[in-house]
């Protein structure tokens, strides 16, 4: 039987769990629930991560021993995930035994093989980020991150000899495309090792300095850097080296992170596990960050969204299918409760919500409540059913490639055609005319079709999935499904099985601007008066850092219809599907000298409609007097490389 493993990043324990914890660990139980529902045998694992100076300072300011302090905020992790139907096989935190000692085995393995090396460093630390900086690294004294001045401190150490291991990391990455994706971080991380040399990882802390840390097995002076006690986790859940676990689930390994680690998880913990002659893992899944209208989400701006009062407010799988359908992977999205009723209201409770009650009390009216039979199939039943291969097709082939929003809107085709199929062949007319075969068709093509959705709908709304197969007078029973074979197989629904009366799975939520939270008002205001502070007409470094500026290649160039100026032009930049950017560039170029160059485009900026045209990013161009020039980098590089 195929094997699947499935993490998320361990959390760190000095801060309560918000949206991004949430988005990330309900990603990783829907592709866990997805890889069930294929047949094959899965672990999903999160957990907490413990050890390190931010914790100890969290403890310290809230009044707590580092122990007594971990203990809570680890259990606020664990309490929270089954209220989000959040199923993990495992809950690890770095403090426990088995981890210890299986860091302190990792440690002494790489001790032996001579790839820990003792030395002297002198260096910027940044206790925020909880690592050294090179003088390069820092912008203007201060750390990119934090913005803080580091603390120089020189101090003898121990190091791993990450450098040795960067010309098979950077042939690694080649050679195994899909290692790191979406591909725009592949990218990311091969310019990151070309770039400069890969420098050596000091991986020691001194126990003069901190004391909250796995002891060094070769010595008891040193504690272990908290990232490298970290990345272990995700093997010593499955027992390495000896454990089945082991044997079965690392072959299969999917890790799930955000952005803001891609470097630990792309670079060091790849070398780590070469160096421990562990094989590296297949997937390294990365997704973008939440934004609260277009602002970080941080305490200070007071705009930090709580999962579980979302959930409560607005229904678990409401706030489950929202966040899996609102974030295309690997970009940025960004969070509003306007936007999570839209969607309610659109998807779930329109879309989705009315055809099942409208095939249900059809059914009702009809036949009595139970499933007909189906006569003949006509152009429209071949037509529909053809629709319902494509889109789950479609919707399996996207959760494979760790694209959920697309996989969700490819399942949305069927549940829309559904509703057209139900216009188009009018049953209410069949009734009337008596044609009661050709009505039993039609009905039937709808609930076996109810049925399949509601079944690829289990791992991005479990609750919801079971009660539709429920009114459908169906068990969800796991283990009997084959997600795969769904694609074709036909007619398991079985003529004469009684169906609810009705479903009111996703009432209508209205959002009146009187309802909104107190928080998001407080939010704006601060947002307002943090502009306002800064508005001295210099940018500072973190207005800059929001500019994300990529390289892509044209694809295509088309008129916009409506103004002579502008042109829709087509640029890879690497995503899931090319952009559309409308530029006014007509006067100067025509459609031919721009198809195949390559651009730098501003990736992030608000997606707006120029004359009706939808534009998702800018150009980048200088104008001298009649001359425009694009800018563009002096040789090829890949497509979605970032300027920085
Ligand atoms: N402890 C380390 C991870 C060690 S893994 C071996 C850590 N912890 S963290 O608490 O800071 O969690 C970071 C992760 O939380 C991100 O990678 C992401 O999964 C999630 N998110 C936190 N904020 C987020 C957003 N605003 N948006 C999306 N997810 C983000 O780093």
């Amino acid at each position: 039987m195929d094997s699947f493993f499935i993490t998320t990043p361990i959390y760190y324990v000095n801060a309560k769990p918000h949206l991004g914890h949430a988005y990330t660990t309900i990603v990783a139980d829907s592709m866990n629930r997805f890889h069930r529902l294929l047949g094959e045998d899965t672990y999903f694992l999160t957990g907490t991560d413990e050890h390190g100076d931010k914790i100890v300072q969290a403890a310290e300011k809230n009044g707590q021993t580092p122990r007594q302090y971990v203990d809570t905020i680890s259990k606020m992790f664990s309490d929270l995930w089954p209220n989000l139907q959040i199923e993990n096989s495992d809950f690890i935190r770095t403090t426990q035994e088995r981890h210890i000692k299986c860091v302190q085995s990792v440690l002494q393995k790489v001790y032996d093989k001579g790839d820990i090396y003792f030395g002297e460093y002198g260096g910027h630390y940044c206790f925020g980020c909880e690592r050294f900086y090179t003088e390069k690294e820092l912008v203007d004294g201060k750390c990119p991150q934090h913005e803080t001045k580091p603390e120089y401190i020189a101090e003898k150490n121990y190091f791993f000899k990450m450098s040795k291991y960067q010309d098979w990391l950077i042939e690694h990455i080649n050679s195994h495309p899909d290692f790191i994706r979406p591909e725009r971080y592949k990218n990311e991380v091969l310019s990151l090792l070309k770039s400069g040399a890969l420098e050596d990882l000091c991986i020691s802390r001194p126990k003069t300095r901190l004391e909250w840390g796995i002891e060094l097995p070769f010595d008891s002076d040193y504690v272990t850097y908290v990232w490298f006690d970290a990345l272990i986790n995700y093997i010593t859940a499955l027992e390495y080296p000896d454990g089945e676990k082991f044997k079965k689930f690392w072959p299969g390994v999917n890790h799930l992170v955000a952005k803001d680690i891609l470097k630990p998880h792309a670079v060091f913990w790849p070398t780590m596990l070469k160096a421990a002659e562990i094989e590296p893992y297949q997937h390294l899944n990365v997704h973008g960050y939440w934004l609260i209208k277009d602002t970080k989400m941080s305490k200070s701006l007071g705009n930090v969204v709580e999962p579980l009062e979302m959930a409560q407010k607005y229904g678990v799988n409401a706030f489950r299918y929202f966040i899996l359908r609102e974030m295309v992977f690997g970009s940025d999205a960004s969070f509003s409760e306007e936007a999570l009723v839209g969607r309610l209201n659109a998807d779930l409770a329109n879309d989705l919500g009315n055809l099942f009650s409208r095939s249900l009390s059809m059914t009702h009216k009809y036949f009595e409540g139970k499933v007909p039979t189906p006569g003949d199939s006509g152009e429209e039943d071949v037509e529909i059913k053809k629709l319902g291969r494509e889109s789950m097709a479609g919707f399996q082939q996207c959760f494979l490639d760790a694209k959920f929003s697309r996989g969700i809107e490819s399942l949305w085709n069927l549940v829309r055609g559904l509703n057209k199929y139900i216009d188009s062949t009018q049953p209410w007319t069949l009734y009337k005319n008596g044609e009661t075969s050709r009505l039993g068709t039609v009905m039937y093509v709808m609930l076996e079709n109810m049925r399949k959705i509601a079944v690829h709908l289990w791992p991005v709304m479990p609750e919801a999935s079971e009660k539709m197969l429920e009114q459908l007078g169906i068990d969800f029973c796991c283990e009997k499904i084959n997600l795969a074979a769904e694609i074709d197989i036909w007619g398991l629904i079985e003529p004469g099985t009684e169906l609810a009366r009705s479903s009111n799975l996703f009432p209508r939520v209205d959002l009146s601007a009187a309802e909104k939270p107190e928080k998001q008002k407080t939010a704006k205001k601060n947002k307002k008066a943090a502009k306002e502070e800064s508005d001295d007409g210099f940018a500072d470094f973190t207005d800059f850092q929001k500019i994300d500026m990529r390289v892509g290649t044209v694809l295509s160039v088309n008129k916009h219809p409506d103004a002579d100026k502008l042109l829709l032009v087509k640029v890879d930049i690497g995503e899931e599907s090319p952009r559309q950017v409308v530029a006014g560039l007509a006067e100067f170029f025509t459609p031919e000298d721009l198809e195949g160059r390559q651009v730098v485009i501003v990736a992030n900026l608000k997606p707006r409609k120029l004359r009706g045209e939808m534009s998702q990013g800018m150009i980048l161009a200088v104008r001298d007097g009649d001359k425009m020039q694009l800018m563009t980098p002096s040789s090829d590089v890949s497509n979605g490389c970032k300027i920085s």
